[in-house]
């Protein structure tokens, strides 16, 4: 079934009432169509206590791409990515509702395990977080855990095809008991993304990874993340308009907890229907 992916609710008004548009009734104007959803969000809402950060969230995520989430500070970018991996269960006072499904299973069922859907749904913050362990060990932690290599040939394939999807196999090799702490910001940035690979994920989320990164390491990780796009879904929070530009097919524009915006990024920067999101992406607001 071909999967619609909208700024707003319009999308059902299409499905529902294609005569009512025909008629020039309802004016569907920033929808994209695409086949390939790894997400399927209806009415996601995130409290924090009685504060509800995000307001019933309806959108569908593509899978085999790049959606960046955009918006001003406070607007619920962190709270809406942590809903994919389940991350603001860890948070105490943190409450989700709203139906999240990743290739049509819901993800919050309690048939879901949380540890084992975050191997499948990899996390990458702000802050590099490298294990205090050696750079091998930090790769090889997940794939240990999780029982994925028998032998210790395989667990050396693993951990060297990982940094090597990291961008980072390079520079490393000969130091790989060296402490991963010890990388400098961007090294240890791809670590992490090679940690996150190792345990074969199929979604990787990041929480503006690039933002303690120079222009150089950040130019290394955009490159990284456009080459991993064509094996998994990508969802990044970035501050940077230049940098969703540059790597994100998809954007979506947050405000105050609300999705105000969601489509084709070439469109959203070139084109935003909203004045909020014309606002925002000219520097006027955020
Ligand atoms: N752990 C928490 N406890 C209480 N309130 C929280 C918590 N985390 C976020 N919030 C609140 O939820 C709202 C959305 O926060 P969130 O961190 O998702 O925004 P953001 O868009 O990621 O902002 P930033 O760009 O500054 O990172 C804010 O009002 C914030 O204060
Ligand atoms: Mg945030």
């Amino acid at each position: 079934m071909t999967q619609l992916l909208t700024s707003t609710n319009k999308v059902s008004y299409r499905a529902l009432t294609p005569e009512l548009e025909l008629m020039g009734q309802v004016n569907v104007t920033t929808e994209t169509e695409f086949d390939n959803a790894k997400f399927t969000c209806r009415d996601v809402r995130v409290h924090y206590g009685s504060l509800e950060a995000l307001h019933g969230i309806d959108m569908n995520i593509q899978d085999n791409g790049v959606t960046a989430l955009i918006g001003p500070s406070g607007c619920g970018k962190s709270s809406f990515l942590r809903v994919f991996n389940r991350m603001n269960d860890t948070i105490t006072g943190a409450r989700v509702s709203g139906e999240v499904l990743m290739d049509g299973q819901d993800i919050y069922s309690n048939d879901i395990d949380p540890v084992l859907l975050r191997a499948r749904v990899g996390m990458v913050f702000q802050k590099p977080n490298p294990f205090p362990k050696s750079i091998y060990d930090n790769v090889a932690y997940g794939p240990r855990i999780h029982g994925l290599a028998e032998t210790r040939v395989e667990l050396d394939g693993i951990v060297e095809t990982s940094l090597r999807k990291g961008g980072l196999w390079e520079e490393v090799k000969d130091r790989l008991d060296d402490p991963g702490t010890g990388l400098s910001g961007g090294q240890q940035q791809r670590l992490v993304i090679a940690r996150a690979i190792a345990v074969d994920p199929e979604v990787i989320l990041m929480d503006e990874p690039a933002s303690a990164l120079d222009p150089i390491a950040t130019a290394k990780l955009e490159v990284l993340i456009d080459e991993l796009k064509e094996n998994y879904c990508i969802v990044i929070v970035t501050h940077s308009m230049a940098q969703a530009a540059r790597i994100s097919q998809k954007t979506a524009f947050f405000h105050m907890g609300d999705l105000v915006e969601y489509g084709e990024t070439a469109k959203i920067f070139s084109n935003p229907e909203d004045k909020r999101t014309q606002d925002y992406i000219t520097g006027r607001t955020g």
